[in-house]
């Protein structure tokens, strides 16, 4: 039986948001154009003239991110692994404000479905200029108790992820793009059962400074985000309401973070006025740390 992660899946205005199955595709991957039916070859970005990919943009901070950036003018590559029906939300969110979007579900754990996710956006909008490593997981949990399982999936989504897709973003972004990972505030907390995860957001870190060396003399910046408690499924799943309270009264500004706060803070990043910030972690976390 054919599932959806075989088909590679055009959905266009008109003809219901996933209406086409157009082909067998060696990789897991979907694709939703909800614009520009029948074209062949890459078409003009829409606004700014610059194309934007946000990884696990279906939801949280990704999906503020893709809508952020869309009202900058950048056509966006919106991308999910599960949710394909939020991605398409997201992408007919951004049409309806005059954006131009695509969705493409694509594991960023998988070299080559990421290989395919910047193919897609290269084929529709003729390139890529800023690339968001945002898709990330998180399992909690004592050293003691801590799965294998739980373990290796987030080393393969955040750490071997975001490597899959700056790798590709080093390899194909256009001279004075934007390259721009998640990192986290906890990596500066030591807070018991977060280590694992902190240590896989660490990486980011590490990640940028590398990078922005190795890109020298192109104008393109790299720079990780480390966002606090963002008030978003990753954060508050799994925490009783008097826990994500506790956090909030942590920062002086006695909330929690909303996705669109990050989605500000890289949308400045991308900005022409952000080019001098490089091979940096900023800390947006409303004060926590
Ligand atoms: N929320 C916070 O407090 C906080 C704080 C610091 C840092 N961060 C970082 O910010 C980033 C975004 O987090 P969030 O809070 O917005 O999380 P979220 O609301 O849970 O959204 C996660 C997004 O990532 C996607 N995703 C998960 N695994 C993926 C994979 N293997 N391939 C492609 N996409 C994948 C999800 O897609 P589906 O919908 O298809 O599952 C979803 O779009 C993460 O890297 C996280 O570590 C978050």
């Amino acid at each position: 039986m054919k599932t959806p992660s075989d088909e590679t899946t055009l959905s266009r205005k008109g003809q219901g948001r996933r209406g086409l199955v157009t082909a067998m595709a060696a990789a897991p991957l979907m694709l939703g154009v909800a614009s520009s039916f029948g074209a062949t070859s890459a078409t003009p970005p829409a606004g700014n003239g610059k194309a934007a990919i946000v990884t696990g943009s279906s939801r949280g901070i990704g999906a503020a991110t893709a809508r952020r950036l869309a009202r900058e003018g950048y056509a966006v590559t919106v991308n999910c692994e599960k949710n394909r029906e939020l991605a398409a939300a997201v992408v007919a969110e951004i049409e309806a404000a005059g954006g131009k979007a695509i969705w493409v579900q694509a594991d960023v754990s998988d070299p080559k479905a990421v290989s395919r996710l910047f193919d897609a956006c290269e084929k529709e909008f003729g390139g890529v200029d800023v690339a968001v490593a945002n898709a990330g997981i998180m399992h909690l949990g004592a050293f003691s108790e801590l799965s294998d399982q739980a373990f290796d999936r987030m080393w393969a989504v955040n750490a071997k992820g975001s490597f899959n897709t700056l790798r590709e973003a080093a390899r194909r972004i256009r001279d004075g793009g934007r390259i721009i990972c998640l990192s986290s505030s906890i990596t500066q907390l030591r807070t018991a059962t977060y280590g694992p995860y902190a240590a896989t957001k660490m990486a980011q870190d590490m990640f940028v400074g590398s990078l922005a060396k190795e890109l020298e003399g192109r104008g393109i910046s790299v720079n990780a985000i480390a966002p606090g408690v963002v008030n978003t499924p990753l954060f508050t799943d799994g925490k009783t309401p008097q826990q994500i309270a506790a956090f909030a009264q942590r920062t002086p500004h006695k909330r929690l973070g909303e996705p669109a706060d990050i989605a500000d803070v890289i949308a400045a990043l991308c900005s022409d006025k952000g080019a001098w910030v490089n091979g940096q972690t900023i800390f947006a976390n409303g004060g926590l740390v």
